[in-house]
């Protein structure tokens, strides 16, 4: 498709048309394709989990199938909190071969480690100039940090660096650098998203000419927030995650550490307001949700039980994936080999952004 920004133009763009020329210049921009462009990155921060499976890692690699896809590892992005070089380092090829284990295919998307594109931390600083510091105060992660200092009484920034602050804009550059049209996130993610469009129509506003594009959140309803072991949104902050990649028996441990009530076997269940049955209904086939909805309804079946099913139908995804993921990571070479090549392909889309924006703002 087309790049057709007037459409969903806001007010400041009602005085520009700049349909046609934006076309031909994305034309030119997009490697001489047609097709839409989706983008994503994971930090790594930690173990991948099954959250970010099905709420990044999967939606992303379905949209692949139809979009030119662009996923990276934001390396840059996890060195705000990662300050152990030997857990980046690790961490980041952990993510890396997780989504290689996952399906990605490098021969069809664009892979690469975010620091791998100088680029990228040029566009950052442009866009700086371009993003109120209002809108920073109001980014959520932010905001969460400035309550807990102030609910302890500390000072509203006490352990808040400036890479925390200015997240959004590093994140908004890793979006725009490659003219993406959508990026799957998870629903926590889509106010950054919101935040990079906000910050494109500021710069596209103030040169009267899309410069950049402007992208938008991709969210799969279904898997919009994953439900962690003890309800609330599966997360390595709440500690309540079940891991991807962990072996077999590891996996059984953790499922049945599930948090449950206290009704008896014998007790009908609801399952629409179970986080064991939302797991289940992740990893299960229509038939065996609604087999496994009955015995809920129908009284007689424990929570024990339940676990086991949604261990069963969890492992049965995620044997082979481990499998992959044990295989990559015993060639750590070759891994690098694959996200260097990446990055080489992915620079030269980085750089146009970047010459496009400089040449609009008069650094030519
Ligand atoms: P975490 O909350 O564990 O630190 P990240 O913030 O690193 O996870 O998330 C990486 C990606 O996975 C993001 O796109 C995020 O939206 C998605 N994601 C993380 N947790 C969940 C979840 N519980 N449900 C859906 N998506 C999630
Ligand atoms: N902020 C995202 C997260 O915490 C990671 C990320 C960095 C990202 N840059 C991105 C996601 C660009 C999508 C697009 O999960």
């Amino acid at each position: 498709m087309l790049y057709t920004q007037t459409i969903s133009c806001p007010i400041p763009y009602s005085l520009f048309t700049f349909s046609v020329p934006f076309t031909l210049r994305f034309q030119t921009a997009t490697l001489s394709t047609m097709k839409e462009i989706s983008l994503t990155g994971i930090k790594p921060t930690g173990d991948l989990h099954i959250g970010n499976y099905f709420g990044a890692i999967k939606p992303a690699l379905e949209l692949a199938k139809t979009y030119d896809a662009r996923y990276f590892i934001a390396d840059y992005h996890g060195l705000n909190t990662m300050k152990d070089p030997a857990e980046l380092s690790s961490t980041a090829r952990h993510v890396a071969a997780g989504w290689l284990a996952a399906g990605l295919d490098p021969e069809k998307v664009l892979f690469y480690r975010q620091s791998a594109i100088p680029e990228v931390f040029e566009l950052t600083v442009m866009l700086t100039a371009f993003t109120s510091k209002g809108m920073m105060n109001r980014a959520h992660a932010y905001k969460a940090a400035v309550q807990d200092n102030t609910d302890k009484g500390d000072d509203p920034d006490a352990g808040v660096n400036m890479g925390l602050f200015t997240y959004p804009i590093l994140m908004a550059a890793d979006i725009i650098i490659f003219d993406s049209d959508v990026v799957p996130v998870g629903k926590d993610q889509v106010q950054h998203i919101e935040m990079a469009a906000d910050i494109v129509q500021s710069v596209n506003a103030n040169y009267g000419k899309p410069v950049l594009k402007i992208p938008r959140a991709g969210v799969q309803p279904d898997s919009a927030v994953v439900p962690g072991l003890d309800g609330r949104k599966m997360s390595k902050s709440y500690n309540n995650t079940i891991p991807l990649f962990a072996p077999e028996n590891t996996l059984k441990k953790t499922i049945m550490r599930m948090l449950t009530n206290s009704q008896t076997v014998e007790e009908p269940k609801d399952p629409d307001t179970c986080q064991i049955f939302q797991l289940y209904r992740l990893f299960a086939n229509k038939e065996e949700q609604a087999a496994l909805a009955a015995h809920y309804r129908a009284g007689g079946m424990g929570w024990g039980m339940a676990k086991e099913e949604l261990f069963l139908a969890a492992n049965r995804l995620l044997a082979p994936m481990r499998e992959r993921y044990n295989a990559i990571m015993a060639d750590i070479p070759a891994l690098d080999k694959i996200l260097e090549q990446g990055a080489e392909k992915a620079r030269p889309i980085a750089a146009a952004t970047v010459k496009r924006f400089r040449k609009a703002a008069g650094i030519d």
